[in-house]
């Protein structure tokens, strides 16, 4: 769970050392720099502005470093995870799931479901949705770019309404 212990309106440690604030349009080039070393089709710099304009958008830093991402929308009482982050070197240490918890929280009490779309063969997320209670409801058929050819999208769903 995050800790809502708030250093300023805008400043939430979100694990110790590590903080998640709204990220702001200077902030575009290492989002960047982050989306292009996890993932093979990144997301561009107009797709991460489109982003701060229109979604909830977050970085996770260690002091000034961006280390992280969390982007995510809410319509009425839907809420879509648009994409999450962490950088290589500080995977694995609980960082991904201190992002999905804030957003959960974020979202508690006002959406009854949370959608997100992921690669068929991006195991170690699919492996963090199911953990915190994302299940399989479809798929989207060649939806992605992949490797060689296209790749299918899962669509997975978590069901916040009891609460
Ligand atoms: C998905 C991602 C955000 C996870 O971040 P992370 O900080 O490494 O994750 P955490 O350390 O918090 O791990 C949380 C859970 O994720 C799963 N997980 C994380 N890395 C994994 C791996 N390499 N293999 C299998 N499961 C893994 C585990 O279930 C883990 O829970 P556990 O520690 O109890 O086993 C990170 O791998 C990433 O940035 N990937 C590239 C971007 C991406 O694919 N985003 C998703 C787009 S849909």
């Amino acid at each position: 769970m995050a800790d809502s212990s708030l250093v300023d309106n805008s400043l939430v440690a979100i694990k110790a050392g590590f903080t998640l604030r709204p990220a702001i349009p200077d902030d575009i080039a290492g989002l960047v720099k982050i989306e292009s070393d996890v993932t093979p089709f990144p997301w561009n710099a107009k797709q991460f502005a489109d982003s701060l304009q229109s979604h909830l958008s977050y970085v996770l830093c260690k002091g000034n470093r961006l280390v992280g991402f969390l982007i995510f929308n809410q319509v009425l009482d839907e809420a879509e995870l648009l994409n999450i982050a962490v950088k290589t070197s500080f995977q694995g240490e609980g960082l991904g799931a201190c992002l999905l918890d804030y957003c959960l929280a974020e979202i508690s009490g006002s959406a009854v479901n949370l959608f997100l779309e992921v690669r068929v063969s991006n195991f170690p997320a699919i492996a963090l949705y199911e953990g915190r209670g994302f299940r399989h409801v479809g798929e989207r058929r060649a939806y992605y770019h992949g490797e060689s050819g296209r790749e299918d999208a899962l669509i997975m769903r978590c069901d916040l309404s009891s609460g």
